[in-house]
C-alpha cells in the first residue's frame, strides 16, 4: 500500500457511516438491472481506462462494469458492500473486497475511482468523498454517475403515498442521495478535489422488465417490510399510481432517472 495521504480532506469526526438499507438479490438484480451497466457507455468514455493504470471500481456491484475496466488492460479492485453481488463478481474472475463506500482505507493507490449507480445509495456523502480522496494517488481522478436532483421523482413519491396509507418505516421510503450539481460540486471542492466536470442529465430509461421489476429490485427494503398478502398489495398499489405518468398506452413503463455525471480530480 502507499503512503498515507496528509493533505487530501479528513472524514468529520463525528460522521458515522449510515446503517445499508438494502439488501440485493443477484438474481433479480441480473434481470431488472441490467440497464444500469447498459447505459453506463457516457461515464465509461469518461473514465477513459488505460492499460497500466490502478482503478478502484467503487460499488461494483456483480462486477459487469468491473471486468469492462479489466479488458482496458487496467489493474482494477471492486468494492461492494453486498455479499450476494460480489459472489457473482468473483465468479467472473474478478478482484473484489466487501467495503463499505463510507469506509475505505485505501492510502494513495488509485489512478482514478469509478462509480456507476452506487453513490446514490452512500448517504454520508462527505465520508465517501473523504475516503476516495485519500485513495488517489494526487492528481487521480475521481469519475462518477449517481441519480441526480428529481431522479426517479414520480417513483419516490409513489411509494412515500404507500408508505403514508399504510403505515411504513419512513427511512425505508426513499432511503437515497440525489444531490444538484451545485451542492455535489460543493461537497468534493471541500474535499480536497478540483471539479472538471459536472452535468445533471434526464435519462428517460425504458423498462423492459415492468415498473414491478424495478420495484422489487430497487424498493425492495421498502416493500419487504410487508408481510405477505400487504407486500404485494403495496407493489399494486404503487404501480397504479405511476400507470398514468409512466407507462405509454403500449403498456411500456418508462423509469423517470435523471444523472449526476462528473469528472474530479483530486488536488496535488
Ligand atoms: C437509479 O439508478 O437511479 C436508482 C437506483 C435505485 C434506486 C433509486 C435510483
Amino acid at each position: 500500500m502507499a503512503a498515507a495521504v496528509t493533505n487530501a480532506a479528513k472524514a468529520p469526526e463525528s460522521e458515522t457511516p449510515p446503517k445499508p438499507v438494502q439488501r440485493w438479490s443477484a438474481s433479480d438484480y441480473a434481470r431488472n438491472g441490467r440497464f444500469v451497466h447498459e447505459l453506463a457507455g457516457p461515464i465509461f468514455a469518461m473514465l477513459g481506462p488505460r492499460p497500466g493504470e490502478r482503478i478502484l471500481d467503487l460499488g461494483c456491484g456483480d462486477g459487469t462494469l468491473t471486468a469492462e475496466i479489466k479488458a482496458a488492460g487496467a489493474s482494477v479492485l471492486g468494492v461492494d458492500l453486498s455479499d450476494e453481488l460480489l459472489a457473482v463478481a468473483r465468479m467472473k474472475g474478478l478482484a473484489v473486497r466487501k467495503l463499505d463506500g463510507h469506509a475505505l482505507d485505501f492510502a494513495s493507490e488509485f489512478d482514478a475511482v469509478f462509480s456507476n449507480a452506487a453513490l446514490h445509495w452512500m448517504r454520508a456523502p462527505q465520508l465517501v468523498i473523504a475516503g476516495v480522496a485519500q485513495a488517489l494517488k494526487p492528481g487521480g481522478r475521481f469519475v462518477g454517475e449517481l441519480g441526480g436532483h428529481g431522479n426517479v421523482a414520480a417513483i419516490a413519491t409513489a411509494i412515500r403515498a404507500v408508505g403514508d396509507r399504510r403505515g411504513g418505516d419512513p427511512a425505508l421510503v426513499a432511503p437515497w442521495f440525489f444531490p444538484t450539481p451545485e451542492e455535489y460540486a460543493q461537497l468534493l471542492s471541500a474535499g480536497g478535489f478540483t471539479v472538471k466536470e459536472m452535468a445533471l442529465v434526464p435519462r428517460p430509461t425504458p423498462l423492459r422488465t415492468g415498473m414491478e421489476g424495478w420495484l422489487r429490485t430497487f424498493g425492495r427494503s421498502f416493500f419487504d417490510q410487508f408481510p405477505e398478502p400487504e407486500r404485494s398489495e403495496a407493489v399494486q398499489e404503487a404501480l397504479a399510481l405511476l400507470h398514468p405518468s409512466l407507462c405509454d398506452k403500449r403498456g411500456a413503463w418508462t423509469a423517470d432517472h435523471v444523472r449526476l455525471r462528473f469528472i474530479a480530480l483530486r488536488n496535488a
